[in-house]
Order: structure tokens, then C-alpha cells, then sequence
């Protein structure tokens, strides 16, 4: 069996999270789940500045940029690779389809693409160190304004600096993940996260079936 590495993904509101908690429960052990930023010691502290520290909004555009990379370095040296060696597949709550999205599309910075891209081929998923690049993204789409809605509600009380942000934003954000689709050979594949938990769960059993990821996932009824 080739282990897999599978990154979901997509904007905040999407129902993304009860999808991998409900996967975390059904698969267990057989599936070493993570997240971005953060999954091991050091990339959750890189987590706790740049998402939860309020300084990172005041800092530039590079600096939180670098910061996501910064933990995805980390997190792929010391926990995905480690892991997919060992034979187990990865699931990731996020990944660099995030940083596209967020960094590059939401906030309006495209000087950072070239950036962007060099970090990805050459160093953090790059064969050359030995790493690889996640073999599917499964990213949840859906219209921004349903996104800004379902957040703002979920979160009441403690929003934190991404939460807040105006519907223009969202829409960018959209946006930037249907362009990291555009990027030929990147194995992207959306799910419309307006359905209900239930059919976007089976189809993602579905996906993970069509992978190999859990064959048996094709029989479940
Ligand atoms: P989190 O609360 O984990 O969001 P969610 O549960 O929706 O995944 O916070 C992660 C935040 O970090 C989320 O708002 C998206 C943001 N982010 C980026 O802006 N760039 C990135 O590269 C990554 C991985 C996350």
C-alpha cells in the first residue's frame, strides 16, 4: 500500500472541521491526522503567533506569509514525512492551497506568488529532500457570503483576526482556491459544502475509495 497524504481544505465556514472530526472517529489509528499551522511542538507555537496573536495582523504581508511556510516546513520534516515513511496515511486540516488562498488572494498580495512557488517545488515539497506533495486536496467550496454567515455565527465571542474580515475578502479567498485548481498537475477536487453533512460526507468516502485511500470506503451503502 503507497500511503497517502491528503490535505482538506477550504474557507473558513465550510464545515470542513465536523467532516475531520467525523473521519477521525470512523478511521482512528489508521490515519495520522494534523493541521496547519501547527500538527507538531514547534509548529504550534509558529501556530500561536501568526493565528493567534494579535501582533501578526501589525506585521507585513512577507512575515505572515514566511510564518505559514515556516510551520509547514516544520510540520513536514518532523511529522507528514516521518509518517507516510512509516507507512501511515496523512490527513491535514489545511495546507500551502491555504496560504494561496489567504495570503496571496484574500490579502491581495500577488508579488508573493513567484515566492510561493519557489518555496513549494524547490524546498518544502520538493523530491530533491526527499518530500512529496500532497496527493489530493479536497476542498470544500462554497458562495462567500454563506461562509462570512456560518463563521460570524459560530463564532460569536471570539473571533480572531481572520474571522472578521468583510465580504469582499471571503469572496477573494474563493477565488484564490479555484486558482490553485487552475495550476496544471495540482490534484484538486471540490466538494460543494452547501450539501447537507451527510452527502458531503459520503462524498468524500467517495474520494478517499477512488484514491485508494480506504477502499472499502466504495462499499459502504
Ligand atoms: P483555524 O481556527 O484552524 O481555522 P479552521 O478551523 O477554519 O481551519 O485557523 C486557521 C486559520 O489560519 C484559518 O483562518 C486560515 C488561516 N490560514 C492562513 O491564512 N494561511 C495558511 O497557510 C493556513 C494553513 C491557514
Amino acid at each position: 500500500m503507497w500511503p497517502k497524504y491528503i490535505v482538506f481544505d477550504g474557507m473558513d465556514g465550510s464545515g470542513k472541521g465536523t467532516q475531520i472530526d467525523a473521519l477521525k472517529e470512523e478511521l482512528g489509528d489508521r490515519v495520522v491526522f494534523t493541521r496547519e499551522p501547527g500538527g507538531t511542538p514547534f509548529a504550534e507555537e509558529i501556530r500561536k503567533l501568526v493565528r493567534d496573536n494579535p501582533l501578526a495582523a501589525k506585521s507585513t504581508p512577507l512575515n505572515n506569509f514566511l510564518l505559514f511556510w515556516a510551520a509547514r516546513e516544520e510540520v513536514m520534516h518532523n511529522l507528514v514525512m516521518p509518517a507516510l515513511r512509516a507507512g501511515k496515511h496523512v490527513f491535514s486540516d489545511r495546507g500551502d492551497s491555504s496560504t494561496l488562498a489567504f495570503q496571496i488572494f484574500g490579502e491581495e498580495n500577488p508579488d508573493l506568488s513567484d515566492l510561493f512557488l519557489m518555496l513549494r517545488q524547490k524546498f518544502v515539497f520538493s523530491a530533491a529532500r526527499d518530500r512529496r506533495e500532497p496527493d489530493l486536496y479536497i476542498i470544500f467550496d462554497l458562495p462567500a457570503e454563506m461562509a462570512r454567515e456560518r463563521v460570524m455565527n459560530a463564532n460569536r465571542g471570539e473571533l480572531n483576526h481572520f474571522d472578521t474580515r468583510d465580504l469582499a475578502y471571503y469572496e477573494r479567498v474563493r477565488k484564490g482556491f479555484q486558482k490553485f485548481a487552475d495550476y496544471p498537475y495540482y490534484p484538486v477536487k471540490f466538494i460543494d459544502a452547501t450539501k447537507t453533512p451527510e452527502r458531503v460526507h459520503r462524498e468524500i468516502q467517495m474520494l478517499l475509495a477512488g484514491e485508494m485511500v480506504i477502499p472499502e470506503y466504495a462499499f459502504v451503502v
